[in-house]
């Protein structure tokens, strides 16, 4: 578990400072405004973002509303994916599998309502210590918005 948490902060603080290195070169005096203007595509040659940062970033300014809810999801289809991919081992009710027993319980529902971005990193990127596989492969991102909006209602 803290090795979760820590690799979660770890891909935050590195998006930041990407983000920081990027909006100090975005200043008239860094560089010369072509250069500006032609932001890299995410995942494109020049992009310095790494994947894990790209993801964890998609979640924090595309996928977030100010409460940490996440928005435009299909909790219908979350559901089912959930069922389909997650259900096996975490169990219909996200509460077959255990985190974290040293600091009481924690399950795929209160997991995903109060630490969302370990939720998300564990999803895309998973712990190969501790068995949990990796989806950034498997499933599609809108799908795992969805899934992570039904985790969300859990209990
Ligand atoms: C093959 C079994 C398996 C499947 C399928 C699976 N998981 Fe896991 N998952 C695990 C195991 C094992 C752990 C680690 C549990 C532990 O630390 O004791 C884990 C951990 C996690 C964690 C980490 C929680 C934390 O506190 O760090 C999250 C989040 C998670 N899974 C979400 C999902 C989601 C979402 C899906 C479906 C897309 C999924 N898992 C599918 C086995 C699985």
């Amino acid at each position: 578990m803290r090795i979760s948490s820590s690799k979660t902060i770890i891909a935050l603080t590195l998006y930041g400072l990407a983000l920081g290195a990027s909006i100090c070169t975005a200043g008239p005096s860094a560089a010369p405004s072509k250069d500006v203007q032609e932001k890299p595509a995410p995942g494109s040659p020049g992009d310095t973002l790494t994947r894990e940062d790209a993801r964890m970033a998609y979640l924090v300014y595309k996928l977030l509303d100010k409460d940490g809810k996440i928005i435009g999801a299909d909790i219908k289809r979350g559901a089912k994916l959930f069922y389909q991919n997650c259900r096996p081992c975490h169990g219909e009710d996200g509460r077959r599998i255990i985190f974290n027993q040293g600091r009481g319980p924690e399950f795929i529902g209160n997991k995903a309502r109060d630490d969302l971005p370990t939720f998300w990193y564990q999803m895309n990127f998973g712990d190969e210590d501790r068995n949990m596989e990796a989806y950034i492969d498997e499933i599609a991102v809108d799908e795992m918005r969805d899934i992570a909006a039904y985790a969300q209602t859990l209990p």
